[in-house]
């Protein structure tokens, strides 16, 4: 006999909790590095584009899909493709919808575990008095563990705070659905827009900081991000940037919406919870977040400086630069600290919803108590987190990274675009999506629902391919000192896709009372 499932509390809860699923460090580090690279004012049309256009549908796509899974008793794409395609190849599609969300959450866990302590080293002064981005850059590896002559990547320090970090993120998914991920979005989402507020006034109103170099103001920096640039419409590669960013932050393509949205009753609104968690994400995004780190930057570096660092890659804005452009303002100390712990909350929000797909499937599909779950997952968590911590230097993190949040959202979401609209059928799907609903959905969604966003997902996966997916898969873009841990990353991979499949063989087949109903 399967377990009661959950339900959210109340509605303002609900839309808490997704937009924490939602808004995360991708929202506050991720876009603003994303932005800066291509372009600024070129990001944002293509970036616009894809969340009308892929956003926004998949968007509702998951959410109806989760909540046909839930009353059907699955929180995961396992179990909610078996119901929507009457084929057993469907069950091992959907493990890719476990994969990823528990995968990206594997490395996303420790990268909030350094927002956790810089929140800590802003508060304490730990990087007081250092006044160079180079320096920045040291104190940042240092703590990593990554400058030494060492083998691995160590320091006690950081593998400290990841375990802390961890022990919370297991902490709130062993308290359920309600004491748990309600009650931390309750709390941590208002806290994050009054931290945000307080650091966009502060940033709007240093104005120009060197009067002398008038082209280094919060002005230019917003200018950079807004002034529109349509000559960059032409690159694919800033198309695809776009759309990785609008997946990784609106948390689509990772199985992790699906999860949050099957704790409601069959009956409840699907169409504005899901538009409200996009739209509560943007606000976040593009007004909170492209109103910090760009133009904080950009009044500092100036533009062109802006770029250099973004190049530097996701960590470079937001653990060095930011840091040391808040020690040169008054209260640095505190905008530090309240930089940071945007950063943590913003994650941990984040990180209980990407984790909380795997308790979801020990807990449906096997009957498992939400204890041992807890206990499973956590045992899971640590063991794979072991190389992206001890091989940090090597970039396991970031081929991780890659697979998972940049490529497997795409693949998972032309995969679940099929199942659910081409194969469940558009009239269907759209009957899901619409049933309920508190708002009005626009008829033409239906058919950039059935045609635009397919051909558009995999347009874009078909550009990859082309374009570099020959390379990366050939393992051509590897040094060789970072090969074997390339190659072991891959190996990990596959390993865990036929262990979930495994349990999912074995899962299905003993629960074939909920499967028949
Ligand atoms: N959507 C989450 C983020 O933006 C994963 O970080």
């Amino acid at each position: 006999m399967s377990q009661e499932r959950e339900m959210w509390k109340s509605r303002i809860g609900l839309i808490l909790a997704t937009a924490g699923n939602a808004i995360g460090l991708g929202n506050f580090l991720r876009f603003p590095v994303q932005a800066a690279q291509n372009g600024g004012g070129a990001f944002m049309l293509p970036y616009l584009v894809a969340l009308l256009f892929l956003g926004i549908p998949l968007m509702w796509c998951e959410w109806a899909m989760g909540r046909f899974g839930g009353s059907k008793g699955h929180g995961t794409t396992p179990g909610i493709f078996n119901h929507l395609w009457k084929n057993p190849v469907s069950k091992y599609l959907g493990v890719f919808g476990v994969l990823i969300s528990f995968g990206v959450g594997v490395y996303y866990i420790y990268i909030m575990s350094w927002t956790l302590a810089y929140s800590f080293f802003s508060l304490t002064g730990q990087y007081a008095g250092i006044e160079t981005r180079e320096a920045m850059g040291a104190f940042l590896k240092d703590f990593q563990g990554v400058s030494g002559e060492s083998w691995l990547s160590v320091s006690s320090l950081s593998y400290l705070f990841y375990l802390l970090s961890l022990g919370l993120v297991l902490y709130i998914l062993s308290k359920g659905v309600v004491k748990g991920l309600e009650r931390l979005a309750k709390y941590g989402m208002p806290l994050l827009f009054i931290f945000g507020a307080i650091l966009v006034v502060r940033v709007f109103t240093l104005g120009t900081p060197d009067p002398t170099m008038p082209e280094r103001s919060i002005h230019a920096g917003l200018g950079f991000l807004w002034n529109p640039d349509f000559a960059a419409l032409k690159e694919p590669s800033v198309w695809l940037a776009a759309a990785g960013q609008v997946f990784f932050t609106l948390s689509v393509g990772f199985g992790a919406i699906q999860t949050y949205a099957s704790y409601i009753k069959k009956k409840d609104d699907v169409a504005l919870n899901g538009l409200s968690t996009a739209s509560t994400n943007t606000f976040a995004e593009i007004i909170l977040g492209g109103s910090i780190a760009i133009p904080v930057a950009v009044a500092f570096f100036g533009i062109e400086g802006t770029t250099q660092i973004a190049q530097g890659g996701s960590f470079d804005l937001g653990f060095q630069t930011l840091p040391l452009i808040f020690m040169d303002i008054p209260g640095g100390a505190f905008f530090g600290t309240l930089w940071f712990f945007l950063l943590f909350v913003a994650g941990i929000t984040s990180s209980v919803a990407i984790v909380q797909p795997f308790m979801a499937f020990l807990q449906d599909e096997f009957n498992l108590s939400r204890g041992k779950s807890t206990l499973i997952t956590g045992a899971t968590l640590f063991i794979l987190g072991q190389p992206v911590i001890f091989f940090l230097k090597y970039g396991f993190l970031d081929e991780m990274d890659f697979w998972l949040g940049t490529f497997g959202v795409v693949l998972f979401a032309v995969i679940e675009v099929i199942v659910f609209v081409w194969i469940f059928g558009p009239k269907n799907a759209w009957a899901e999506i619409t049933e309920g609903a508190d708002i009005k959905v626009p008829k033409f969604y239906f058919y950039i629902l059935t045609y635009i966003t397919p051909l558009f997902l995999m347009g874009l996966l078909g550009f990859w391919l082309y374009d570099q997916g020959w390379q990366v898969i050939m393992l051509k873009n590897v040094s060789k000192e970072a090969l074997p841990y390339a190659i072991g990353l891959r190996t990990m991979l596959v390993l865990m896709f036929l262990g979930l499949a495994w349990g999912v063989y074995h899962g299905f087949s003993k629960n074939k009372r909920k499967e028949s109903l």
